[in-house]
């Protein structure tokens, strides 16, 4: 089966990624909003207070992080607390993202990342052993969503040859007023500028691997109408703005690396050893 035309083959490599309109059904984007919605039920905020934050990255990740890469865990906002600690608004509207095995372990999202097309892109973009490494829903609160600063996919979730490939889906309409993605057209040829790694003693640390730094122009806003898929090549550089406006911004990710690459034991998502990454028809 092959899904995306040569054009849009051709325009993934030039650029790094890819949009394209129309991949989901608005109403599976609702059934997914509404499955993110009893999962937070779910959740009690006092239970662990995690926030999720890319301004200083090193220091906010924690153990509940470093350990959620084959759970379903949730991370709050920044903003999300007052002065004394406490949330200022409802626990859904506080929450910055849950990861990162919502695509195994919940039985909707993993249908969803498992639909045969998104198996197709994959392998039409170079990947022989598909492997769905990490999934996230992205809820860019109103008012409160954090920015998410410019990086590469490839920093977080490295293999040697390097080989993720980033599906990114607006669940909402994404717009240059609620933080959408920005993209740097062709930046994927910039080369990796550095690799995220446990440091063997709880921590995590950037190993950088480029004197150059990812730049800060060029970058393009990248508008993404409700059921939009935005493909993303593993190097190009991309960064979300904070969501100031009063709507918010959902969207889900998959991330999928090739299982003929090496993914050396550095990298911080790790998987038991009882429950290992699995491809697009393993279910
Ligand atoms: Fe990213």
């Amino acid at each position: 089966m092959t899904y995306l035309t040569a054009d849009q083959i051709d325009r993934f490599h030039q650029d790094g990624y890819l949009v394209v309109p129309n991949f989901a059904d608005p109403a599976v984007c609702d059934r997914l909003r509404q499955r993110a919605d009893d999962l937070i039920d779910g959740f009690d905020p006092d239970s662990v207070r995690s926030v999720f934050s890319t301004t200083d990255q090193t220091r906010s990740t924690d153990d509940y992080f470093l350990s959620s890469g084959d759970k379903v865990r949730f991370f709050l906002e920044e903003e999300a607390f007052d002065a004394a600690g406490a949330l200022r608004q409802p626990k859904r509207l506080s929450i910055n993202k849950i990861g990162h095995a919502l695509h195994d372990l919940d039985p909707d999202f993993s249908r969803f990342s498992r639909d045969p097309r998104l198996a197709a892109i994959v392998a039409q973009l170079g990947q022989t052993e598909p492997r769905l490494i990490q999934s996230m829903y992205i809820f860019k609160q109103p008012g409160i969503g954090g920015e998410v600063v410019a990086h590469q996919d490839s920093t977080f979730l490295y293999t040697d040859p390097p080989s993720v490939i980033g599906l990114w889906f607006a669940l909402e309409d994404a717009t240059a007023e609620n933080g959408c993605l920005w993209a740097l057209p062709g930046g994927h040829r910039l080369g990796l500028k550095r690799v995220f790694k446990r440091d063997g003693r709880g921590g995590v640390w950037f190993e950088e691997r480029d004197p150059a730094s990812l730049p800060t122009d060029g970058y393009v806003p990248v508008t993404a109408p409700k059921g939009t898929l935005v493909i993303l090549h593993g190097a190009v550089p991309h960064r979300s703005g904070a969501n100031r406006s009063s709507l918010s911004r959902h969207a889900y990710a998959v991330h999928v690396v090739d299982g003929a690459a090496d993914y050396p034991a550095f990298n911080w998502l790790q998987r038991a050893p009882d429950f290992p990454v699995r491809g697009f028809a393993d279910v």
